[in-house]
């Protein structure tokens, strides 16, 4: 097995905000992320994937294969884009980097067939970076 890493880069913007509770207590809970116009990030996204080396390519995956899966997965639906608005599916959720990290290997997982997805990782600035490695996994 070998696990080969493709790092993407794409610029989204986000608020972290819950309706439920007062703008104070959303304050408490994510200081300045609150502020009710958002705000950007330059996100480095790291996806690994792990399979057997394909003896004629030399390859674990094809990777103009796995370069259009994560434009037309990830970059079409993030870059650019206001999460919180953009992205249905953080209508309901907070866009952190946990979350986000979830988002995108629920995109992606299913386009690997003869190699899988072995881990995502999302690096907000550098300081901050969140990994997933699956539902399956309990690391
Ligand atoms: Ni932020």
């Amino acid at each position: 097995m070998v696990h080969i890493t493709r790092k993407v880069e794409f610029c989204a913007s986000h608020r972290y905000y819950i309706d439920d509770i007062s703008k104070e207590e959303n304050f408490r809970l994510f200081g300045k992320c609150s502020y009710e116009h958002g705000h950007g990030h330059n996100y480095s996204l790291e996806v690994t994937v792990k399979g057997k080396v394909d003896p004629k390519t030399g390859m674990v995956i094809n990777l103009t294969e796995l370069d259009q899966i994560l434009k037309t997965k990830v970059a079409d639906v993030l870059d650019h884009k206001y999460i919180n608005l953009d992205v249905p599916y953080f209508r309901e959720k907070v866009p952190t980097t946990e979350n986000l990290v979830i988002f995108i290997w629920d995109a992606i997982a299913d386009s690997f067939h003869d190699s899988s997805l072995h881990r995502v990782r999302l690096t907000e600035n550098p300081y901050l970076y969140a990994e997933y490695y699956g539902e399956s996994c309990s690391e």
